[in-house]
């Protein structure tokens, strides 16, 4: 056993992290022993040089959010914070999208945009690839994909070149976000041949610039994804990451890459123990989304916030995605406090069951207008027809032929709208929010109960990922005195701190 001599109060000086910690141990039999604990700031997890090339102070990402949740404020808030947000492009018109770039065209810090492939719309997903490469956003989160696209490899090509010392320049930077090898082996080698060939044929790039493109990888940075909000494939984080992470490193040599491939970690983080595992697992940075949901920055309702904040570890389930719906694929959603996950799941099973909406026995469509739709199914078809002659008629045209894609076309209209009313907070419609959600609230929730970061009003992105970053670098140095057998004073915690407490510890 070893007794310290006294350092008046070790969880104090374990927080002034910018300061070395020296304490003097005596052993059981008399001898001295010196235990040091290193200055460990936030800036110094991660990776450095992912940071210096992103051009970010701090290893902390906020993930793209769907239909803008994580909105300009937001990506605005955790850039001005020395962090990197991306603009939830996904599910959002164009136009929105666009309103999104014109906004933040003068920012003087960084920022990126979601590309999230859009097997329903590949027009919509050509035509964000190139509007971000018009408007120079030079950075994308690219997610979703099962395979690597046209427009995806024209946004990464545009505008390669090698610079007067050799270097192979790509402006367009891509974090890939994947949840499986296969797919992170594909983002981090070299864009696909006849993909390089087709935009060499269609006068996109030369065949210099093909040359050069054939040389680096389509994505420097992947994001593993574990258990999370939204689409997930629900992998325990502490699994997928070393794969990914042993990957990068097979990859690298594979190709003899003159740049380090790294990967970052996303899914379940939102706490300091959580983080620092992170970090301690070798992540180059940390990316969080269900947290961040239920900030005051976010463009969802105050009613979800307040929701979000009530969440416990075991109040999210899976049900089926409405971009997906007809092949099965599922979202995490809050459970707590609505009951989309049942009837968007009782919608699936009758999709699965029926060919047509006609064929649907007359009291369970009678139960469905009554209680989901709110209107006869005929309604919702004729307003859901008119939806699409605006935005994609060749759906119009294909449900008219095949009854059972207009069924899927209506049951969609509810899943899609569902997470309209949580976003707008609409009032009669609260048992039918649909609000993407993964088991870091819960988390979050139980780390932050009883301090100031428990109401959501006082929930600020930039203070929540502040406060992870703080606590998980002052948890990496407690962990150095307990590897050394210090004890560690009965009341220490890592508790949420103000904004202006962190400051003071780290100056
Ligand atoms: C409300 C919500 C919407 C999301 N929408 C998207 C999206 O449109 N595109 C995307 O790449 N990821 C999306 N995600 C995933 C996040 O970007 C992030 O990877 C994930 O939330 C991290 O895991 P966590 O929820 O456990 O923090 C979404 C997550 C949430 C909670």
């Amino acid at each position: 056993m070893i007794s310290t001599d006294k350092v008046h109060n070790i969880t104090e000086a374990l927080r002034k992290l910018s300061q070395p910690l020296r304490i003097t141990s005596v052993e059981s039999d008399g001898t001295p022993r010196g235990v040091y604990v290193a200055p460990l700031l936030p800036e110094q997890l991660g990776d450095r040089t992912f940071c210096r090339e992103v051009g970010i102070l701090y290893p902390y990402l906020g993930g793209s959010m769907a239909k803008g949740i994580s909105s300009v404020a937001m990506v605005l808030e955790l850039g001005c914070a020395g962090m990197l947000g991306f603009f939830g492009a996904a599910g959002l018109p164009y136009t929105e999208v666009e309103a999104a770039v014109d906004s933040l065209a003068d920012a003087d810090f960084r920022y990126g945009f979601n590309l999230i492939h859009s097997p329903h719309e590949p027009d919509l997903e050509a035509a964000l690839a190139e509007l971000y490469i018009r408007r120079n956003v030079r950075l994308v989160e690219a997610s979703a994909f099962m395979t690597l696209t046209l427009p995806l490899v024209r946004y990464r090509t545009h505008g390669i070149h090698r610079a007067a010392d050799g270097e192979i320049i790509a402006p367009n930077r891509i974090i890939a976000k994947v949840s499986r090898e296969e797919l992170a082996e594909k983002f981090f080698s070299p864009p696909p041949e006849k993909l390089l060939r087709q935009l060499v044929d269609e006068g996109a790039i030369t065949a210099g610039q093909a040359e050069l493109a054939s040389q680096i990888p389509m994505a420097q940075d992947v994001t593993a994804e574990a258990d999370s909000g939204g689409h997930t494939d629900n992998r325990p984080a502490i699994a997928l990451f070393p794969t990914i992470n042993s990957l990068a490193s097979r990859m690298e040599q594979k190709f003899g890459y003159s740049v380090k491939l790294r990967v970052g970690l996303a899914g379940g983080i939102a706490t300091p123990a959580a983080a620092a595992a992170a970090f301690t697992m070798g992540a180059a940075y940390i990316m969080t989304g269900s947290v961040n949901q239920s900030c005051v920055e976010s463009g969802t309702s105050d009613a979800v916030r307040r929701m979000l904040a009530e969440t416990r570890q075991a109040d999210v389930t899976m049900a089926p995605a409405a971009d997906m719906f007809e092949m099965g694929v599922t979202v995490q959603v809050l459970k707590r406090g609505t009951m989309f996950p049942m009837r968007a799941t009782k919608l699936y099973e009758i999709y699965r069951s029926y060919d047509r909406l006609d064929a649907i026995p007359a009291p369970e469509r009678e139960k469905l207008e009554k209680a989901l739709f709110l209107a006869p199914l005929g309604d919702i078809w004729r307003d859901t027809r008119a939806f699409f002659l605006l935005r994609d008629p060749r759906q119009v045209e294909r449900a008219e032929r095949d009854p059972k894609h207009l069924m899927a076309l209506v049951f969609r209209w509810y899943l899609g709208q569902a997470a309209h009313w949580a976003k707008d907070g609409a009032s009669n419609r609260t048992m039918d929010y649909q609000v993407w959600c993964g088991p870091a609230m819960g988390a979050f929730n139980e780390w932050a109960a009883g301090s100031f970061l428990a109401a959501p009003e006082q929930r600020r992105v930039a203070t929540v990922a502040r406060n992870l970053l703080f606590g998980a670098a002052l948890l990496t140095r407690a962990n150095i005195l307990r590897y050394q057998e210090i004890k560690l004073p009965a009341d220490f915690r890592i508790e949420p701190l103000e904004d202006i407490q962190i400051k003071e510890y780290l100056a």
